[in-house]
This record gives structure tokens, sequence and C-alpha cells, in this order.
């Protein structure tokens, strides 16, 4: 029997757009609204903390940065496919949410002026990586956390995993959720929902993500009926710790740090001879991969080849100052010093630009469901993401969603009812189904084999034929996920039926992202398709949009928003 929880709002995500959202609710109705954070890590434990080199914001009109030069270099990032209403309120908004923190007390880094530091990232034109040394993502998370402690409105269900979110009449109703510490069914109710929980990169076996980031969000919306926005785009970051994957912040080379083949050439002269090692990742991604396969590469410990991230010439002091945690994380994983050895990088998996469909408002194609961060698709990355327009992204599309589901309550305050058969179907699925499985699949086994396959057919460079024989291949780990075996059978804090329901996320998940990448015939942004080595705007200037019905994916397209820039060609 299910326990049932009321709330006016849940929030389903506690990284930053989550709590973003929820410190807006809070202190915009002094306490008033009621709310449920739900998460299956603890707080302060989401991926965000895990961003490391800055926040995206033009901070500095005066000195020669402005807001129509952030639009434009998200835009031509973007390789076109943003929306540029979307971008226009992101960038309009994102100097706020940096003054925001900063009253609530970000430890943002300094000039010696006093003045808020922002250094150089691929893509932009001007300066505008707002940092905590490279710690920006904790410091911002223990800044909204800590704010959000002054309000009491809140209820913390942390270490409970969703299984689905139940719908009545087209709206949402609640949000089941397994409570791993004593094991108990719960439904969260709400009079609305945000969907705030991050990325899906554990798809790939190489990645800076977190092993939690399973796209466990995607997932339930999408079997809730709503669509995903261009889920082929998935972002390689150019610098991926050889072997682990852990993310060397694009801080290093916005600090001056250089890439090397193995020749010591500073490869990127030839592929973007202006921007150099502050081309867009998409750029970069390829140039090092070309440079790899064309036996310029130097040989790594996993046979995958690897280029130099050298950071010697920037000299101790500044190494120790902006990036501390680079050091520190070299030291600890490799034995090795920057200061004195390059470091072995080469691209990682590392961001979706596509994700749940939102309007600027961050409301999804559901009256009272909203989605923000990276779970979202506004969409204003396109095709490829700049580098810190992420958690800028969160803090801006978190606060916005704050502010909607605020006004929405006021004329919408009535909890939908919950529809007891859906209730105990969802129940059923778990502990009926999923939970007395023993067939012979392993889910831990199926999971490592999802990932190799997307590694090796849906990497930096793409093709029809291997394409296709991805997705089959991920169809038949579809099929013999249907014989998966749980072995252990109980119910507190049971890691073996999560990391199975998890599989089964990033299973539906693989399927969308290279049903999606095999129909773009073309190359967009991270996008690129050795078949179809060209941008075609003619016939794929549009969004990809993917919906589940009965077990199906159904595809369809929308027009992209244009309101200022034409499409161009796209140079560095
Ligand atoms: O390189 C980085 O620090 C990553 C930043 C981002 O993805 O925005």
């Amino acid at each position: 029997m299910a326990i049932i929880r009321n709330h006016d709002v849940v929030i389903f995500g506690t990284g930053l757009a989550g709590l973003r959202a929820a410190v807006e609710i809070a202190r915009s109705t002094n306490g008033q609204i009621d709310m449920a954070l739900v998460s299956k890590v603890q707080l302060m434990r989401a991926h965000s903390v895990c961003a490391e080199g800055g926040t995206g914001a033009v901070l500095r009109e005066e000195e020669g940065d402005s807001l129509d030069l952030h639009a434009w270099d998200t835009v031509k990032g973007s390789d076109f496919l943003a929306d540029q209403d979307a971008v226009d309120c992101f960038v309009n908004r994102s100097p706020r949410e940096i003054h925001l923190l900063e009253h609530w007390g970000c430890p943002w880094s300094r000039r010696k002026d006093g003045r808020i530091y922002q250094r150089p990232f691929g893509g932009h034109s001007y300066p505008r990586a707002t940092m905590a040394a490279d710690k920006t993502g904790f410091v911002e998370m223990q800044t909204l956390y800590d704010t959000l402690t002054k309000y009491s409105n809140w209820t913390n269900y942390h270490e409970v995993f969703a299984t689905s979110i139940i719908l009545k009449d087209g709206k949402f109703s609640a949000l089941t959720v397994i409570d791993n510490v004593s094991g108990e069914f719960m439904a969260i109710r709400g009079k609305c929902l945000l969907i705030a929980t991050g990325g899906l990169g554990c798809l790939y076996g190489f990645t800076t993500y977190s092993q939690t980031v399973t796209g466990d969000g995607h997932a339930i919306a999408v079997r809730a009926g709503l669509p995903m926005e261009d889920p082929e785009f998935l972002q390689f970051h150019p610098t991926g710790l050889v072997p682990s994957g852990i993310l060397m912040t694009e801080g290093c080379r916005g600090e001056g740090g250089y890439l090397r083949n193995k020749d010591g050439d500073r490869f990127m002269e030839k592929y973007a001879k202006e921007r150099m090692e502050l081309a867009p990742r998409d750029i970069i991604s390829r140039a090092e991969t070309t440079e790899i396969i064309e036996g310029r590469g130097l040989e790594g410990p996993d046979k995958m080849g690897y280029v130099h991230l050298d950071l010697r010439h920037l000299g101790a002091d500044k190494i120790n100052h902006r990036l501390p945690l680079i050091r520190e994380v070299t030291m600890k994983f490799l034995g090795l010093d920057p200061i004195t050895t390059s470091i072995p990088v080469r691209p990682v998996a590392h961001y979706s630009m596509g994700g749940i469909e939102t309007d600027i408002t961050a409301r999804t194609r559901l009256e009272n469901i909203w989605a923000a961060g990276e779970v979202a698709c506004v969409s204003m990355h396109g095709a490829n993401r700049l580098g810190t327009n992420s958690t800028a992204e969160c803090l801006v599309f978190g606060g916005i969603a704050g502010e909607e589901i605020v006004k929405y309550l006021k004329t919408n305050n009535v909890l939908s009812d919950l529809p007891q058969d859906k209730l105990k179907e969802s129940e059923a699925y778990i502990y009926d189904n999923i939970l007395k499985r023993t067939g012979k699949e392993n889910p831990f086994k199926l999971r490592q084999e999802l990932r190799s396959l997307l590694d090796c057919y849906a990497g930096v460079f793409r093709n029809g034929k291997n394409m296709e024989e991805g997705l089959q291949k991920v169809k038949e780990l579809k099929e013999r996920f249907k014989n998966v075996g749980v072995q252990d059978k109980s119910r507190v804090y049971n890691t073996n039926l999560l990391h199975t329901l998890e599989t089964g996320n990033l299973i539906l998940l693989a399927e969308i992202l290279l049903t999606g990448a095999l129909n773009r015939a073309e190359s967009r942004g991270a996008h690129s398709r050795r078949d179809f080595p060209k941008r075609d705007d003619v016939n794929w200037l549009k969004h990809t949009m993917i919906t589940l019905h009965d077990d199906n994916l159904v595809i369809d397209y929308k027009p992209v928003t244009i309101t200022k820039w034409k499409p161009v060609e796209r140079k560095y």
C-alpha cells in the first residue's frame, strides 16, 4: 500500500535548477507555498556540484561586452539551431542571477580591484565566465542551499528513487517514488511539478558525469507522454582526463592552457586559427579526434589515444589560484603535477543539448509540469552549447520556473485527484514485475554493454551505417532487458533494483538518441556525420521531436525560432 504525501509543489531534482526554483518560490511567497524536494541523492550531492569552469553572464558592458554579443555567440555556437527568443531571454536574465547569488553570499573569484573576475571561455567573444576558481558549481549549490535553509516550507525527500509521473486528465497528479531508506513506496502529490533532474550522460562509458546521472527524469517524462526535443545533440567536452573521464575544465584553456599533439604542435591552428584552444567544443573535439585518428595522438592506457593539455607555462601561482581542483585531481588520479607535466585528455561525453521540450517560461506541453536545467530543452543551446551557458541556464530557467509556478498557483490552487488504478499499476510494476524477475540477464552487464555501444556508435564522428547497427544493438538490449534478473529481493536500499530501473531508463534514452541521430541527415554542431558532412539548412533547420506511443517512438519536427540572425557559415 503506497504512502501518500500532499504538497503544493513537487520539485523533482535538487541540482542548481531545482534549488534555484525552490529559493525563488520560497522567497517570493515568504514561505507560503509548501514544497517537496525529491532526489535520489542527498541534498548537495547532485551532479551540479561538479560544475567547474564558470557561469556565463554579461557583467561588463562599460568595458566592451554586450547582451547582443552574448546572444550572438550563443546562436553561432549552436550552429543556428537555438531558438533565438530563448537565447534572448537567457542573456537578459543571467547577469541578474550572478548578482542575486552575490547578495546571497556566493564567494566569486575577484579581480585585484575587488570586482567579480570573469575568464575567457570557448566560443565567447568576451571573458564572461563568472567563477569561483574551478569549483563554481559547488559554491553555487552551497549558496542556494544555504539560502533555502532560511525558509522552512519544504520537505526533503532525499534518497528516494522516482518511478513514474501519474497524470489525471492530462495534468500532473503525483510522482511515485521508492523510499530507499525505508523501502516504502510513496506517491508525492502536488498541484504542480518541476522536473530538474539534470542530464543523461551515463549513457556513455567515457563521461564526465557522476554515476548517478542516468536520465531518470527524462525517461519518466517521456513515458508520461512528453516529447524529447533534439536528443541527437550530445556534447563532447574536449578535455576529459584519460582514462577516468573526469572533467578538466575549459577554464584551463580560458586561463591560457594549450592543446598539443604528440609532436608538441598546437594543432588547433589548423582547425580554428583565430580562436585556437578557445573555439567551441564541437570544433575542438573533432580536431582532437582527427589528430588521434591520423596518428598524431599519444597512445593511452586504454588504447584509445589522447592529446596533451599543457598548463606548464601558466606557472604555479596561476594554477594554484585559478585551477586548484585540476591540480588536485591530476595529482590524486594520475600522480601527475600539471605545473611540471602535461595532462592526457580526449573528448568525453559531457552534456545533452536536447531534453524535455519547454517554452521560454520553462513550461512543458502539460499545463502543470515545468522542466528546467539540463533535463529541459528550451532550446537555447541548439546543436552545440557554449561552456558556462549551462550553470547559467539552470539559474535563469530555474528562477523562471519558480516565478511561473507561483503565478500558476494563484489561480490553480487545487490538487488533482490521484487515480488509484494508476497508482496500483505503478507499484505493481516495481514489486510484482521488476523485483520478481529472475531472468539470466545481469543489469550491470547490460548497462556496461549499452555504454560501450554509445561510445562506439554515437561518438564525435558518426555515420548512418554505424548508427543503424548501433540502434539495432540497442533494440537487442531492450529485448534482453525483458529477461533481466534482480537477485536482491529485499526492499530496503536495494541498489540491485535501483540499478535495474536505471538501466531500463538508459536503454529507452539510447534508442531515442540514436533514432534522432540516424534521422538527421546532415552535420550540425555536435552531430557530425561522415556520410552527410555539411549543414543542410534547406532540409534540416528544424528541431527533432520524439514521443513514445505504446512502446514505439514517433518522430516529428518543428521549426526553429529565428528572430535576428539568419544562418551563415560558422567560422572561428
Ligand atoms: O569546462 C568546464 O568547466 C565546463 C563548463 C560547462 O560545461 O559549462
